[in-house]
C-alpha cells in the first residue's frame, strides 16, 4: 500500500464507523464544500482544503511523497521525537517507512476541537436535546481550541522531516472505530446486562483490556457501584476528540442514561456525573486507544504491511494469515 492508500483507508473506516452514521457525516462533507465555494479567494487560501475529503481534522498525512510504497510501520499511541529516534534506530536492520501515531501531531493537533461537534450529535441520539448539547459543547470546543494553541505542535514533524521520515495520525478515526466495536458488544450481550458490574465484566472480555489489567490499568468504574442497575447505557466518551464538557452530565443523565463508557475522566467531571447520579466506567486510555488502533492496523497488516508496535500501543490482531495449502505428494502405492 502506498501512503495515499493508507491515509484513505483510515478515513473510510472512520467515515463507516461513525457514530453518527454515515449519511450524516457524508451531508456534512458537502455542507463544508458548498461552504468553500462560497468563500472569496483571500478565504480560500486561509482554508484546509483537506476537509474537502477528510472530516476528520485530527487525522492527518503528513508525506514528501503520498505515492511511497509502504512495507514497515512504527505505530503508537504517542509519538514525539524519541520515537523518531527510535524508528532511525530500528531502520538500521530494515527500514521504517512510516511512523504513526494515534494521538494528533502537527496541525491536526491543532485542530483537534474541531472533530468535537461529533460528541454532540451522538449525546443527540441518546436524547440530549441537540440545541442543548451543541451549545454546551461549543464552550468546551473554543476552551479546548484555546488549550492547544499554545502547543509545540511541528516539533515531531521536524524530527522526522530532518531524518527523512514521513508520518501520519489516525485519532478520530481509530476512536470511532473503538465506539463502534464497543456499542455493537454491548447490543450482543443486551440480554446479559443488568447491573453495572455485569458491563465490567464483559468488557474484561475485550483481549487488550484484559491486558491492560495486568498492567493495573484494566476498566474501572469511576462512580457507582457494580450492584447498580445499569439504566441505559451510553458511550459517550469514547470518541470526538477529547472529554466534552462536564456540564453536559446533567443532560445526559435528564435524557435517560445511566450509565456512561468513556475512555477517561478528570476529578471535576467524576465530581459532576456522580452529582447527577450517573454510573460512570471509564475502559482505560491506552487500552482502548490500542484497541482502535488494532482494528486499523489489522488493515494494514492484511494486506501485508508490518508493523511494530511502541508507545503504549498494545498490538492484538484480530485476523490470522492464511496459510498457503501444503501439496501433498502423492506416495506410491504398494
Ligand atoms: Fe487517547
Amino acid at each position: 500500500m502506498t501512503i495515499q492508500e493508507i491515509y484513505q483507508r483510515a478515513i473510510k473506516l472512520g467515515i463507516q464507523n461513525d457514530l453518527r452514521g454515515q449519511t450524516v457525516v457524508k451531508r456534512k462533507l458537502q455542507c463544508v464544500n458548498e461552504q468553500y465555494k462560497e468563500l472569496s479567494s483571500e478565504k480560500k487560501k486561509e482554508f484546509d482544503t483537506e476537509a474537502l475529503t477528510n472530516p476528520f481534522s485530527d487525522t492527518r498525512m503528513f508525506a514528501s511523497d503520498p505515492q511511497k510504497q509502504i512495507k514497515r510501520i512504527l505505530a503508537g499511541i504517542d509519538m514525539d521525537t524519541g520515537e523518531v529516534m527510535l524508528a532511525h534506530e530500528l531502520s538500521k536492520d530494515k527500514p521504517i517507512d512510516l511512523i504513526l501515531s494515534h494521538h494528533p501531531i502537527g496541525p491536526a493537533l491543532a485542530g483537534l476541537h474541531e472533530v468535537m461537534d461529533l460528541q454532540a450529535e451522538v449525546l443527540a441520539q441518546y436524547g440530549v436535546p441537540i440545541t442543548t448539547a451543541e451549545s454546551l459543547m461549543k464552550i468546551r470546543l473554543d476552551e479546548v481550541s484555546r488549550s492547544v494553541s499554545a502547543a509545540n505542535h511541528s516539533r515531531v514533524l521536524d524530527s522526522a522531516r530532518l531524518l527523512g521520515y514521513d508520518m501520519m495520525c489516525t485519532h478520530t478515526i481509530a476512536d470511532n472505530m473503538v465506539a463502534t466495536y464497543l456499542d455493537k458488544l454491548l447490543k450482543k450481550e443486551k440480554k446479559n446486562i443488568e447491573r453495572v458490574g455485569d458491563v465490567l465484566k464483559i468488557l474484561k472480555t475485550v483481549p487488550e483490556y484484559r491486558e491492560a489489567m495486568k498492567q493495573k490499568a484494566g476498566p474501572m468504574l469511576f462512580t457507582g457501584s457494580p450492584e447498580r442497575h445499569t439504566g441505559k447505557i451510553a458511550v459517550t466518551e469514547v470518541t470526538g476528540g477529547t472529554e466534552g464538557s462536564k456540564e453536559m452530565y446533567e443532560k445526559i443523565a435528564q435524557a435517560g442514561v445511566g450509565t456512561i463508557i468513556g475512555m477517561h475522566l478528570g476529578e471535576e467531571y467524576k465530581k459532576e456525573a456522580e452529582k447527577h447520579h450517573l454510573n460512570v466506567i471509564i475502559a482505560g486510555h491506552m487500552s482502548s486507544d490500542s484497541l482502535g488502533m488494532n482494528l486499523f492496523l489489522d488493515e494494514l497488516e492484511k494486506r501485508g504491511i508490518e508493523v511494530i508496535p511502541c508507545s503504549g500501543l498494545i498490538r492484538i490482531k484480530r485476523f490470522t494469515t492464511k496459510k498457503k495449502p501444503t501439496t501433498k505428494r502423492k506416495g506410491k502405492k504398494k
